[in-house]
């Protein structure tokens, strides 16, 4: 059995998707633990209810993102992931911490990557007068929200969105694609090349 550990921030449904998914489709995988770095963050309460191990690694206890970075490493690794997941985690973290993961750290945007990197994604995309947004799940490189794209999906604009329905359609998405993704990983299907990933079935990595 592979090891899974998810770092939320929040509210944690792709986690519960990502969760439910490995549970019901039988991978040959477990989520061991799903780990905060806010108390509050509502992920938590799911994840404890279905009898996984959670952590708070509370980056306002750590002056320097150093520190919190070190503190975050000392509690993923003590649950020995095969995988670890960013699902939601809002913290920027450093290089140290991304290269200690490489190969095995993926993550969720909400954009087309490499377009509209950063926060507040839809709102860009709008301004910008996109035809289309959506959501990339990637391996994580130390450049904030860039690595080698392993799936997307795309979801038209329609004339009366705001940034509020955009990013409701592109969740439902994101709720498809990261297991996809994951179960991918886990199943030892994913190739990187020259900074390009394929898929070794050759499944298509656009959902559209
Ligand atoms: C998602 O839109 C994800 O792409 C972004 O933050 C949001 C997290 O939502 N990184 P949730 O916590 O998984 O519900």
């Amino acid at each position: 059995m592979k090891r899974i550990v998810i770092l939320i921030s929040g509210r944690g449904s792709n986690m519960e998707a990502i969760v439910r998914s490995c549970a019901e489709q039988g991978w040959a995988a477990q989520v061991v633990a799903v780990i905060a770095n806010r108390p509050a963050a509502a992920g938590l309460a799911y994840a404890a209810e279905r009898g996984i191990a959670t952590a708070v690694v509370d980056h306002q206890l750590h002056a320097r993102r150093a520190d919190f970075d070190a503190a975050l490493a000392h509690a993923v690794d003590s649950f020995a992931p095969d995988l670890l997941v960013l699902a939601g985690f809002m913290r920027i973290l450093g290089a140290p911490f991304v290269q200690r993961y490489q190969g095995r750290m993926l993550n969720i945007h909400p954009s087309l990557l490499p377009a509209f990197p950063g926060l507040h994604t839809h709102q860009r995309a709008l301004e910008a007068g996109c035809k289309a947004v959506g959501a990339t799940v990637h391996f994580v490189t130390p450049e904030l929200d860039h690595g080698p794209i392993v799936m997307q999906s795309v979801v038209p604009v329609r004339p009366a969105d705001d940034a509020a329905a955009l990013a409701a359609r592109v969740l439902a998405t994101e709720h498809t694609i990261y297991p996809l993704a994951a179960r991918w990983f886990i199943e030892d299907k994913l190739r990187v090349a020259n900074g390009l990933v394929t898929q070794t079935d050759g499944a298509s990595q656009v959902l559209l």
